[in-house]
């Protein structure tokens, strides 16, 4: 199956990228044929609408730029991969513009005999150009449900250029794929199905619906532990000199603990707290705040800024060894014996938390 993959990513090596190559590892670990278009690095200007190519240039665009040989390799390609970023509800201009500019591969006649009722145009080729379309969307926000107009748009091109649709996958909360020290597990099953979709594309012909649900896992609890990581992770961003640059960001958030401690009061496992009512100091000691408290109640842990009147257990130690912590690069018993962390308080509590805060 050869397909073709187009990127209308402006971003070099933002997460629609990073998406669309893990999708085309999956169709090549299959035996699939695949290749990755970006259209950043190509000249594919917007349809101006002036018709030529469907009156006096019989198929040819009036316009020369990369579209002359980006048609003949759609025409050629059993399954196209439309990879954008949302912009505006949307896809990104650079997309559109590809999809505009496929307007000679059809003829100005309606077509009536979609099984739908619906019309569209008579393609100019019907033996030639893909019989499936599988769409990939990154987009910031957390609800997938402004993603929908997107969706409602990817499936009626793929009604007009009576193709398949064979697959849409959709990374709401784009930016938190870096988020990757909190969220380990959901950022490796989201990564493992944009590949596993590409596999599917070329064994089953279509992606399965496990594999878009698995490819949307949502990385926040709700929407208010959201609401703060996009706070922080801008504020982060401004504070950055030059390019807006992924990976320095990445360690940025990695070390940053108004990610980290709601990320850990979020992994409370509820049948570990059980009835637990307590409140839990982490005293960071180079924080003038003075840390967090994290409060258990009813099988539910929220993380506070600042200190508690009366904790349960207080846990002293410095900034980063809380960052070490939480990224288990220390072990806290070791750490207790060594006196980077002070224990006070109820100690049970204490070693119940590995229990309480699963980290995998
Ligand atoms: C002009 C513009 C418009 C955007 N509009 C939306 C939007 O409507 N919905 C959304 O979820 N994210 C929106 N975003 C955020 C991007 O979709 C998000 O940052 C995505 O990860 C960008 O893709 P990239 O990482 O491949 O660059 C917008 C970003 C830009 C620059």
């Amino acid at each position: 199956m050869r397909i073709l993959v187009i990127s209308g990513a402006p971003r070099r090596d933002g997460y629609t990228e990073e998406l669309a190559r893990l999708f085309a590892e999956g169709v090549s670990g299959a035996g699939g044929e695949v290749e990755l278009v970006r259209l950043a690095e190509r000249d594919v200007r917007p349809c101006r609408g002036c018709f030529a190519c469907w009156t006096r240039l019989d198929g040819r665009c009036a316009q020369r730029d990369d579209m002359d040989e980006l048609i003949p390799r759609t025409l050629a390609s059993d399954a196209l991969v439309l990879a954008t970023p949302v912009y505006y509800y949307s896809f990104s201009a650079l997309l559109k513009a590809f999809l505009e500019r496929l307007l000679p591969t059809s003829l100005p006649f309606v077509d009536t005999s979609s099984p739908s009722g619906m019309e569209r145009n008579t393609r100019r080729f019907p033996d030639r150009g893909p019989k499936r379309a599988v769409l990939i969307a990154a987009g910031a926000h957390r609800d997938p449900r402004l993603m929908e107009g997107l969706v409602r748009t990817f499936e009626t091109i793929c009604h007009g250029i009576s193709a398949e649709r064979a697959g849409a996958l959709l990374r709401p909360e784009s930016f938190v794929m870096d988020f990757d020290a909190g969220k380990p597990v959901a950022g490796r099953k989201v990564r493992a199905a944009f590949t596993a979709a590409g596999r599917e594309l070329v064994t089953e012909g279509r992606v399965s619906a496990r594999t878009e649900e698995d490819a949307s896992t949502p990385f926040t609890r709700d929407l208010a532990l959201f609401e703060g990581h996009a706070r922080t992770y801008w504020e982060l961003a401004r504070g950055r000199e030059g390019a807006f640059d992924r990976a320095s960001l990445r360690d940025a958030t990695a070390a940053d603990l108004r990610i980290l401690v709601p990320e850990l009061a979020a992994s409370l496992d509820p049948s570990a707290a059980g009835d637990l009512e307590a409140v839990i100091q982490l005293d960071v000691t180079d924080d003038p705040d003075g840390g967090y408290h994290l409060l258990i109640a009813r099988g539910r842990c929220a993380a506070h800024k600042g200190r508690h009147e009366r904790p349960d257990t207080t846990l002293s130690l410095d900034a980063g060894e809380l960052v070490k912590l939480l990224h288990q690069k220390i072990d806290a018993r070791a750490a207790v014996a060594l006196g980077r962390i002070v224990v006070d308080g109820d100690r049970s509590l204490f070693v119940r938390m590995g229990r309480l805060f699963p980290r995998s």
